[in-house]
């Protein structure tokens, strides 16, 4: 059994179409459970009612770019409560399902994970944020649970769509960008290893940089 957040788009949905080759697969939208809202969580998970999970795929997530200098409390606010809090949150949750199974947890991360940038104090923010969750609940589950990292440069999506147009990008070539399937192809290498080994961390990058 496979859970995967953000499965209605994008990467998430890539993630879904491979893992449905292996898994029976619970595919979460906004629309399943608000990753942004602890109640939402807690509602949707009780209503799975799991004793078992073999594989959380947290892909859920919000990027924008804002200078500090126009940077609000509430942007700051959302930003993380998606891609922190949320992710934390729905983890402790399904922990004892996922100890049970000796399950995998694998996070969505970014190349932002590692490097900011002029108007990425938020999103990159939220995924160094991201980073050290993924990093300390490695280190705390060691030997029960494997926790893997993935980081994907720009990919081709309706949020990489959001990010170009936003910068005044009028000429999208998503044929550039990484595509969905081969960050689902790094999500599939971390569910596949075998029973002594953890990927730890993958970086997928576009070859033009
Ligand atoms: N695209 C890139 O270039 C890129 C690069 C590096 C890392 N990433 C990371 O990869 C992950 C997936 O990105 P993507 O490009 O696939 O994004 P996307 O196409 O914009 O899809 C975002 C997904 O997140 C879900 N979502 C948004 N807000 C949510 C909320 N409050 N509660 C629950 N679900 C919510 C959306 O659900 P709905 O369909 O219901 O709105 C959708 O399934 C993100 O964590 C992103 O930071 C993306």
């Amino acid at each position: 059994m496979a859970l995967v957040t953000g499965g209605s788009r994008g990467i998430g949905a890539a993630v879904v179409a491979d893992l449905e080759r292996t898994h029976r697969v619970i595919s979460w939208s906004s629309e399943d459970a608000d990753l942004g809202d602890p109640a939402s969580i807690a509602a949707a998970v009780a209503e799975l009612d799991l004793d078992r999970l073999d594989v959380l795929v947290h892909s859920a997530g919000l990027s924008w770019e804002t200078p500090v200098d126009a940077a609000s409390w509430e942007d700051w606010e959302r930003m993380f409560r998606v891609n922190v809090f949320g992710v934390a949150d729905l983890t402790r949750l399904l922990l004892p399902a996922l100890r049970a199974a000796g399950g995998a947890v694998i996070t969505v991360n970014s190349g932002s994970g590692h490097r900011s940038a002029p108007g990425m104090s938020q999103y990159a923010g939220s995924k160094f944020a991201l980073r050290a969750f993924t990093d300390a609940l490695r280190e705390e589950e060691r030997g029960k649970i494997r926790v893997t990292s993935v980081h994907p440069g720009r990919v081709d999506t309706e949020m990489q769509v959001a990010l170009q147009t936003a910068r005044g990008n009028t000429a999208y070539d998503g044929a550039r960008y990484v595509r969905p399937e081969s960050v689902a192809a790094a999500v599939r290498l971390a569910v596949d290893a075998t029973e002594e080994a953890m990927v730890e961390e993958v970086s997928v990058r576009p070859v033009r940089g």
